[in-house]
């Protein structure tokens, strides 16, 4: 269960330095797991004062928006918990100039690192059927960008800007957990996780953190087309 496994995380963290820091997937699936995390079965396994959220990727909206990942995150996971804004590092993606945005959240993580002196303990992530993570889409610039952190991806599909991690960002991090669940999602587990490595194509298989650990959590629709289940 991925609700397990971010507890265990987050504990050992906390255990280990005092702090846990995570990086938010957006999208629809981890709403579940947020609200599963909030939920009385689960709001009372992690000291969540102790906690820092950062997100993932986000989309160039306001974050009142309905698009907004930092909102569905408010609304299932920060504000049942009661979490303080100065835990929570979203991207100012009201922002006119996406760049800007991205230059900011990039100077945040960096002043994260610096503080606490060690990259983010747990980067989630959902994954498209195209086979993007985070907001790193097939054929896109950001995939090829290796020195920044965060940068303003152009999506021409999507006729528009999205604010991401790179994936020198994700795979620097300390644990990446990708959550992905349903049959739509299978044929993109599978050419990603058993096809022809073509990163390019399927970004997802970019995400090697360098010397973190790397989980897979699938429900069984997700997992179905795989060989090696
Ligand atoms: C986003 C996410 C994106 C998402 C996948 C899967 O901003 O949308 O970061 O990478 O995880 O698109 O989205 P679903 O969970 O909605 O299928």
């Amino acid at each position: 269960m991925a609700s397990g496994l971010f507890v265990r995380i987050a504990n050992e963290a906390i255990s280990a330095r005092g702090s846990f820091s995570v990086a938010l997937a957006g999208g629809s699936t981890p709403r579940h797991l947020y609200s599963l995390l909030s939920s009385t079965d689960y709001n009372s396994k992690v000291e969540w004062s102790r906690v820092e959220f950062f997100f993932g990727d986000e989309r160039h909206v306001p974050p009142d928006s309905d698009q907004s990942n930092y909102r569905m995150a408010k609304e299932t996971l920060l504000d049942p918990l009661n979490i303080s804004s100065n835990q929570i590092h979203r991207w100012q993606s009201e922002r006119a100039n996406a760049a800007d945005a991205a230059d900011d959240y990039e100077t945040g993580l960096k002043a994260w690192f610096d503080r606490s002196g060690r990259p983010i303990d747990l980067v989630l992530l959902g994954l498209g059927d195209d086979a993007h993570t985070a907001s790193l889409f097939p054929q896109t610039p950001g995939l090829l960008e290796i020195e920044r952190l965060a940068v303003a991806n152009w999506v021409e599909k999507l006729n528009s800007f999205r604010l991401t991690l790179t994936f020198s960002a994700i795979n620097g991090a300390t644990n990446v957990m990708f959550v992905v669940a349903g049959n739509e999602k299978a044929e993109a587990v599978r050419k990603v996780l058993e096809g022809e490595f073509r990163p390019d194509d399927f970004p997802a298989q970019f995400v090697n953190p360098e010397s973190g650990n790397l989980f897979w959590m699938l429900d069984r629709a997700a997992a179905s087309l795989l060989r090696n289940e």
